[in-house]
C-alpha cells in the first residue's frame, strides 16, 4: 500500500509515500531493545475503554507482575505514561519542592539530566562528581550524605552514557540515617540486572519499557516506598506538575480508577505481556542469562584485543562500553555494521565521544548465538576499517 497526497499549497504538486516498511535491524544499541514477538502481538490487539473493567484488570496485573521485576512487597508499583525521562520527572517533581535540599552523585549523562529537572524545580542541589565510567565507594557515599543532610538523594543504577553500575546499598542506608528519600533511576537495568528494590532500600525508583524489558518505548513503570507514600500524602504544596501527579496517578491506577488521563492502552498491553514472558522464564534465570552472555561478550571483546571501559566488578551485564582502538573512527565503525550488517550500536557522548562503543545484549538478543554472530560481524567491520588484532 502506499499513497499519492495533494502537496499543500503548492499547485499540481503531490507527494507519495510508500507503505510503511521499517529496516529489520538487530538492535544491539543501549536501547531501544529488540522486541519479544509476543509484545507485538499483544500490540496488535483491539483496544477497551482505559475505564473498561478489563483495562483496570490489565494496570492491576501489570502493577502485580512489576513487583517481581522491582523486587518489592510492600512497596507500590504504578506506571507513567512516557518515556524514561517521564518517570524521571515525576519523580522530580512529587518530591522535590521549592528549597527542597537533593545530594545528586553525579557520574554520567543522565545525572546531569536529573540535576537539571531538579533545578528547574527548585531544589538546592548537592553534587558529588565523578568521572563517567567511575562508580562511589561506601564511604564517599556516607560521607557525602552526612555532610550535606540532604532530604532526597539519587543516584542512577545503571549509567547508560557510561556503562557503569551503582551500588544503591550504602547510599540508601547513609539517606535514610540522615532521614531522607532516595530516588533511583532504573532506567537501564529493570528486567536485566537485579534491581532488589526493597532490599537495597530504595525508596522510588523509575524504569522504561525499551530496554531490559523488551518491549517499545513510551512507559515508565515506578516503584515507590511505603515511607516515600507517606511522605506524598503529607506534602501541603501541590505538585507542580498535574500530568505527573503520583497522587493522582496513583489514585487512578490503582484506588478510584477515576479518569485521570487517557492511558495508552496498547502500550499496556505490551508491557503486560514483557512482564509474563519474564515472569515464564524467571527473573533470576534472566539475570543469569544475561550474566553469561555479557561474560560470552567481554571474552570475545578481549580476545580482539579490545578493552572494556569500566573495571569488571562495576559493568552493567546488559550494556558494554568498549574502548574504541587507536586509529579506527567509531562512527565509521557504527555506519558500516548498520549498512552492511544491519546491526545498531551507539557510539559514547559528552566526554566519551569517540572514545567508546556502546553495546547492548539484552532481552531476546541475549543468547549465545546472538553473541557469537555480534562479535563475528564486529571483527570484521573492525578489520574493514583498520583494526589488525
Ligand atoms: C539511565 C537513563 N535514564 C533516563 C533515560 C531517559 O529515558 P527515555 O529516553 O526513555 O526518556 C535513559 C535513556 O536512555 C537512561 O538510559
Amino acid at each position: 500500500m502506499s499513497a499519492v497526497v495533494q502537496n499543500k499549497g503548492q499547485e499540481n504538486s503531490t507527494l507519495h509515500f510508500s507503505a510503511l516498511e521499517p529496516p529489520r535491524r538487530y538492535l544491539f544499541g543501549p536501547g531501544p531493545s529488540m522486541v519479544h514477538p509476543r509484545v507485538y502481538e499483544a500490540l496488535s490487539k483491539p483496544i477497551v475503554g482505559h475505564l473498561d473493567p478489563y483495562f483496570i484488570q490489565v494496570m492491576a496485573d501489570v502493577q502485580q507482575l512489576l513487583k517481581t521485576a522491582f523486587g518489592t512487597d510492600g512497596g507500590a508499583t504504578l506506571v507513567i505514561s512516557g518515556t524514561g525521562s517521564a518517570g524521571m520527572e515525576a519523580a522530580v517533581a512529587n518530591f522535590i519542592e521549592s528549597g527542597t535540599k537533593i545530594a545528586v552523585f553525579a557520574n554520567g549523562y543522565f545525572s546531569d539530566r536529573l540535576t537539571e529537572m531538579a533545578k528547574r524545580h527548585g531544589a538546592d542541589i548537592a553534587r558529588l562528581e565523578k568521572p563517567w565510567g567511575e562508580t562511589y565507594t561506601e564511604n564517599e557515599a556516607r560521607e557525602f550524605i552526612g555532610r550535606e543532610k540532604p532530604k532526597v538523594v539519587a543516584y542512577v543504577h545503571a549509567e547508560t552514557s557510561t556503562g557503569a553500575l551503582q551500588s544503591g546499598q550504602a547510599i540508601c542506608a547513609a539517606a535514610h540515617a540522615a532521614g531522607a528519600l532516595v530516588i533511583a533511576d532504573c532506567v537501564t537495568s529493570l528486567g536485566g540486572v537485579p534491581v532488589e528494590f526493597d532490599q537495597t532500600g530504595i525508596d522510588i525508583a523509575y524504569s522504561c519499557t525499551q530496554k531490559g524489558l523488551s518491549c517499545p518505548p513510551g512507559l515508565s513503570p515506578m516503584a515507590i516506598s511505603q515511607r516515600a507514600m507517606e511522605w506524598l500524602r503529607a506534602r501541603t504544596s501541590p505538585v507542580r506538575s498535574w500530568y505527573f501527579d503520583l497522587k493522582l496517578i496513583h489514585d487512578y491506577s490503582t484506588v478510584s480508577h477515576r479518569y485521570h488521563h487517557t492511558a495508552p492502552i496498547s502500550m499496556f498491553y505490551a508491557l503486560r505481556e514483557a512482564l509474563l514472558v519474564i515472569a515464564e522464564e524467571g527473573i533470576e534465570n534472566r539475570w543469569a542469562r544475561h550474566r553469561r552472555c555479557h561474560k560470552l561478550f567481554v571474552d570475545g571483546i578481549e580476545a580482539m584485543g579490545l578493552r572494556m571501559h569500566v573495571p569488571a566488578e562495576h559493568r552493567i551485564a546488559t550494556l558494554n562500553t568498549v574502548c574504541v582502538p587507536k586509529g579506527v573512527d567509531e562512527a565509521k565503525v557504527r555506519k558500516r555494521l548498520l549498512d552492511e550488517a544491519g546491526i545498531e550500536i551507539a557510539g559514547g557522548f559528552g566526554p566519551l565521544a569517540g572514545k567508546v562503543f556502546r553495546i547492548g545484549v539484552m532481552g531476546p538478543l541475549a543468547t549465545e548465538d546472538n553473541v557469537q554472530f555480534f562479535l563475528k560481524e564486529f571483527q570484521r567491520t573492525l578489520s574493514a576499517e583498520g583494526y589488525s588484532i
